[in-house]
């Protein structure tokens, strides 16, 4: 594959991370807050709208231009609000396709430092409970289990040497779930999380705990498989019945 643009030496650096989210403000300053922390020139903010495969596709151009190589990329982004339920699927299913088709079959095929390279997206502990207060966001987690079941085949693997591995977690403190408000259908479906809204709460993990099983999942889980993390527990597999 040919770029249409060069990559520069000069601004080769080894390990970073590029955040590529739509929120600018929340963007900047998170790559200020790493910054601090590990060093100019090792963190880039792309402003990128995943459900646009251009915004997306312009995420790793900025990735590979700036580091040279792309190892890891985690398809995290997402928004839980059936209101809103066709943009939720452009999000949540449709941005999680565009970061397959460019991670896998171009940039970490193409652009990876190692032998391997890793593609963690991210479902949800709804695949094994039900809450019905989402069934949109629901089955747009579901469909990312398709996503890593099906790209998660060694068939791709062999062809490609890009591992596709998802984490499930369950309710965690950040803004998603700190800003339920008007997120559902409609009133009826609000009453309905009235009712498990404190049970919900009452089980909130912190991101911490979800980031770093989700670094063992990136490093140890094998090729498709899929992992439960709530807090208390180690990340355990959700493992699909075999056909009989
Ligand atoms: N918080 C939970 O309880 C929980 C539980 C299970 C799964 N998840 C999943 O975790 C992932 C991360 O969510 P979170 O809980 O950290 O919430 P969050 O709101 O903190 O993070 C989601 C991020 O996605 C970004 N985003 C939204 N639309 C985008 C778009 N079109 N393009 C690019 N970026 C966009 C938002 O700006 C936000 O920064 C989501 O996929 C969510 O479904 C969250």
């Amino acid at each position: 594959m040919v770029l249409d643009f060069p990559i520069s030496k000069h601004y080769y650096i080894k390990d970073g991370v590029v955040i590529a989210d739509i929120n600018q403000v929340k963007g900047e300053d998170e790559t200020k807050r790493l910054e601090k922390k590990f060093g100019k020139n090792r963190v880039v903010f792309v402003k990128t709208d995943i459900a646009d495969i251009e915004s997306f596709e312009n995420a790793f151009k900025v990735t590979i231009r700036h580091f040279g190589n792309i190892d890891i990329l985690i398809n995290n982004a997402g928004i839980c609000n059936d209101s809103i339920w066709e943009k939720e699927i452009d999000i949540n299913l449709k941005g999680t396709v565009n970061g397959m088709l460019l991670g896998l079959e171009k940039y970490l095929k193409q652009f990876k430092q190692g032998n391997e390279a890793v593609i963690l997206n991210t479902s949800s502990v709804c695949l094994i409970e039900t809450m019905s207060v989402w069934p949109v966001y629901v089955s747009t987690k579901f469909g990312i289990l398709g996503l890593t079941k099906e790209w998660g085949n060694d068939v791709h693997y062999d062809r490609t040497k890009v591992k596709v591995v998802a984490i499930c977690p369950g309710p965690t403190y950040t803004s998603i779930s700190t800003d339920l408000g008007p997120g559902v259908i409609n009133q009826e479906y609000e009453d309905i999380l009235a009712s498990i809204l404190e049970e919900l709460t009452n089980r909130i993990q912190s991101s911490d705990f979800v980031a770093k099983e989700a670094i063992k999942v990136i490093e140890q889980a094998p090729n498709g498989s899929l992992w439960i993390i709530e807090e208390t527990k180690e990340a355990y597999q959700f493992i699909l019945p075999s056909k009989i």
